[in-house]
């Protein structure tokens, strides 16, 4: 039944994306939904659940199946916008978000040469309802701005629209963060993927092994080695794989910096940015 009522909000949202403002349903059809509702088994007495510090994939996964986009026609930033609304109404991101924190959509340039990807809003992020605004945003801004380039020349989405949940301490605050699981990362990917539908950037960069898995399967690689520093493929644009901001926050030495570095002038080569030769010489 759960499947059926999300599969129902599915198509109204495609609707309403396409520009349908109103559907009509026949009596017969809100007899069988009011119907198969009153059958739904009763909800069984409340227990309280275990409390797990990571909680395992079946219990994370959503159940819903994932949401189907059509991006309705017009601009770029009305389609924008709609993937957006489309987002927000989403039961399954809305249930996942903590009250009075905020669902993350990507930012940045609609007309961006350039897309990272990261994991998951964090902390700060899902207070302020966009992504890499916290301590790894702001050395992404760093590794941005090495490129000559600003936040607002580049696109910066998520493979997660909500923060990963993790029990709460008894100030109600969530401190540590976990990695999305396949279950959940499979739920956000079509936001991901209209996204790329609607900025079409030259190529895309995946921060870290879980924008990696995100993006190249879950299977796809062991250890991040394996795939960092080259070119992949996703949908037909050329996939550059390297660390995540956050691992140079852990190893704030020369030797990691220009191995992500590294991976950035190959982007922007790709690109056709210009490299001067002191950029080539960055971190050395
Ligand atoms: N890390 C991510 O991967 N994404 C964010 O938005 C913030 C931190």
């Amino acid at each position: 039944m759960r499947l059926a009522l999300t599969a129902i909000a599915d198509e109204l949202r495609r609707l309403k994306a396409s520009g349908v403002t109103s559907v009509t349903v026949s009596d017969e059809g809100m007899a069988a939904l009011r119907a198969s509702l009153e059958t739904r088994p009763a909800p069984a007495a409340a227990s309280p659940a275990p409390r797990r510090k990571q909680a395992p994939e079946a219990d994370s996964a959503p159940a819903a199946a994932p949401p189907a986009i059509v991006l309705p026609k017009g601009t770029k930033q009305a389609q924008w916008e709609a993937l957006k609304q489309a987002v927000l109404d989403d039961a399954v991101c809305r249930a996942k978000v903590r009250p009075g924190m905020k669902i993350v959509l990507g930012v940045g340039s609609l007309d961006a040469a350039i897309m990272f990807v990261g994991e998951a809003p964090g902390a700060e992020e899902e207070i302020q309802g966009e992504p890499f605004v916290g301590p790894a945003g702001q050395l992404l801004n760093k590794m941005i701005s090495g490129m000559a380039l600003t936040r607002e020349d580049v696109y910066i989405g998520n493979i997660m629209n909500w923060r990963p949940d993790l029990p709460v301490g008894a100030d109600g605050v969530q401190t540590g963060n976990r990695p999305p699981t396949e279950g959940e990362m499979a739920h956000c990917l079509p936001y991901l993927r209209a996204q790329i539908e609607i900025v079409k950037p030259t190529l895309l960069v995946a921060l870290g092994a879980t924008a990696a898995k995100g993006l190249l399967g879950p299977k796809a690689f062991g250890a991040l080695g394996e795939v960092r520093g080259r070119w992949h493929d996703f949908g037909g644009r050329p996939l550059m794989v390297t660390y995540h901001p956050s691992y140079i926050l852990r190893n704030p030495i020369n030797r990691t910096k220009r191995l992500i570095w590294e991976d950035l002038l190959k982007v922007m080569e790709r690109a056709n940015l210009p490299v001067s030769d002191r950029q080539r010489g960055f971190f050395l």
